[in-house]
């Protein structure tokens, strides 16, 4: 028997004694909001609590309108629609994202153009950027990372000079600010996905946010079925059509609501995020000062720009070379033994990624051989994203750091404990 608790030794965490903070955050609070949209019988429809967390999320990123979705790959294609992008477009998004930030542009028609990331943010590197316009080009979609945030200062200013749209993808960063200004603020559109794993979840569901009247304005005709608003409702609020008429259909849409029951969670969960992301930025900054001690382990780089951090995932990068050359997949193995916590890699890189994979789309989808040829991923060459996925990359779920001080002393404790008994593995 090893020391190490995947070889049978102790581990660092008791999880049966001692378990991780849980995920989803609830209390009574929760448990009356859902009753209350139960016994008021208006359990969808553009009703009352959706329109109260949309008016919420919009105050609280700092923009004039927030309109709510199904998911945050909904919001995605909704926000690149609402911008008029579509056949012959070319839109540049990361190599390293969930594969909806690309599949989106595809759903348009679309061409996602798949450029390199930042090696210590994982972010999209604003000379790939560059590099990757053409006159084609119509938007960026920057990814705010797991714990990073993409250089906005950077994107924009090449948006500006270049004239395109950008779309920031907040998944991951709801209530992470840049130079004082929220994730969603700062492009022309914010997506937001509610998504179960997502530090503000209602299971399913998204948000985007824009400060521009008439974008919102098609957002919210194309999530709701194209219907135009007609003003605030009279009276007591009708159960079956909300305040939206069916007649002027102004945009061919789908229906892409969300429900009342999610708003209200939503309603609930904005209370908490902003206590939550002190306390995960507050562990997340304490643990990276006791993982940089470690040689081989390097923490994400917070830019100094970032005024408020918003963890999805607690990231960081491994140097097996400094670990007698233990590989990542094994290091990631051994650390969830320790911890009894999953400890998984990053995204996998979209030119090499087993749910990104446009040409099985059936055939009636290739709308011509250059088109087909154009969204193909294996053309691109990712080098820093496939670097992170196949060697570097350590994430786990963003409930650890809702725990305490101690506990982060846990987790750098297991890392330290593989280091010193690295030759176990080999
Ligand atoms: C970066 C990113 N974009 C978009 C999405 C899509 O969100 P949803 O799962 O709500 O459709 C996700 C979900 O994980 C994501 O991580």
């Amino acid at each position: 028997m090893g020391k190490l608790a995947i070889n049978g030794g102790m581990p660092v965490r008791d999880v049966k004694a001692h378990p991780w903070p849980a995920w989803p955050v609830w209390d009574e609070n929760d448990e009356r909001a859902l009753l209350e949209v139960l016994h008021s019988g208006v359990w969808s429809y553009n009703g009352p609590k959706e329109r109260e967390f949309d008016r919420l999320f919009a105050e609280y990123v700092g923009v004039k309108h927030a309109v709510s979705a199904a998911n945050g790959t909904v919001t995605l294609q909704l926000a690149l629609e609402a911008l008029g992008i579509g056949v012959g477009d070319e839109v540049i998004v990361p190599g390293l994202t969930w594969q909806a930030t690309a599949a989106s542009v595809i759903d348009v028609n679309a061409i996602p153009i798949l450029v390199d990331v930042l090696e210590d943010t994982w972010c999209i590197d604003p000379a790939a950027v560059e590099a990757a316009i053409t006159p084609r080009t119509r938007a960026i979609i920057p990814v705010h990372l797991y714990g990073s945030f993409a250089d906005m200062d950077a994107i924009m200013e090449i948006a500006r000079k270049h004239d395109l749209y950008v779309i920031e993808d907040c998944a991951h960063k709801h209530g992470g600010e840049w130079k004082g200004e929220k994730a969603g603020s700062i492009g022309h559109i914010g997506s937001f996905s509610f998504q179960l794993s997502k530090h503000l979840t209602a299971g399913e569901g998204g948000v985007m946010t824009t400060d521009d009247d008439e974008v919102a304005e098609r957002l919210d005709a194309l999530r709701n079925c194209g219907r135009r608003p007609e003003g605030e409702p009279e009276g007591e609020v009708d159960k079956g059509a909300g305040h939206y008429g069916d007649e002027g259909n102004f945009i061919q849409s789908g229906n892409y609501r969300i429900t009342e029951f999610q708003a209200a969670i939503l309603v609930e969960g904005l209370k908490r995020l902003p206590a939550q992301n002190r306390r995960r930025d507050e562990n997340a900054i304490y643990l990276n000062s006791l993982l940089e001690k470690i040689p081989g382990v390097m923490p994400m780089r917070r830019d100094e720009r970032e005024t408020a951090e918003a963890y999805f995932n607690y990231s960081f990068r491994y140097r097996k070379e400094e670990f007698k050359g233990l590989p990542v997949e094994r290091f990631r193995e051994a650390l969830a033994a320790e911890l009894g916590v999953d400890v998984e890699p990053s995204y996998e890189p979209l030119n090499d990624c087993a749910l990104y994979v446009p040409h099985t789309k059936p055939a009636r989808y290739r709308l011509n051989e250059e088109y087909w040829k154009a969204i193909d991923p294996k053309r691109f060459d990712l080098p820093v994203c496939t670097r992170i996925y196949r060697e570097e990359s350590v994430t786990m779920h963003h409930k650890v750091l809702l725990g305490s001080r101690e506990e982060m002393e846990i987790i750098a404790g297991a890392v330290k404990k593989i280091y010193d008994h690295a030759e176990e593995l080999m």
